[in-house]
């Protein structure tokens, strides 16, 4: 159940931080709406908090628990990668934006491999 939950704000994420790229991009103005600008805090909050809740539900601490550290640390790395997007403009977002995205797959890769390393 907190898993689901947890993968709904993993997708509502994404789907946000996608969507406010392309305001970024072409109707900036709306970013300046109050929800628009509180709701990827509010996403993020949930799920980094939902994830805490599934690390003492499912009793990962007890074995090797270096995934978790792993996604905590790349969680912050995605957010500081999507400001970074918001933030630049022409071929410097897109980078950003393309590195974003690969932040994002990489924790969707450790969550399920729980596994540090990308090719394990
Ligand atoms: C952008 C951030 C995150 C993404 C994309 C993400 C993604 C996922 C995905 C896809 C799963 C399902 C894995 C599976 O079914 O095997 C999952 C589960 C889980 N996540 Fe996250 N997560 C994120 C942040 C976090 C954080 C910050 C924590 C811990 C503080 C965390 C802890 C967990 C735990 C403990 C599970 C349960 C593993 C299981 O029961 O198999 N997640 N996450």
């Amino acid at each position: 159940m907190l898993k689901h939950i947890h993968l709904l704000f993993v997708a509502l994420v994404a789907i946000g931080f996608i969507g406010r790229v392309a305001m970024a991009q072409y109707q900036p103005e709306m970013l300046q709406r109050k929800w628009i600008k509180l709701s990827p805090h509010i996403l993020a909050g949930l799920l980094l908090l939902t994830g805490i809740g599934l690390v003492f539900q499912g009793d990962w601490l007890a074995g090797s628990y270096a995934w978790i550290v792993a996604k905590l640390i790349l969680m912050f790395v995605f957010i500081g990668l999507g400001l970074m997007t918001m933030r630049e403009q022409g071929q410097k977002r897109w980078i950003a934006f393309g590195a974003t995205l690969f932040c994002l797959f990489y924790i969707i890769k450790v969550a399920f491999a729980k596994q540090v390393f990308f090719f394990l």
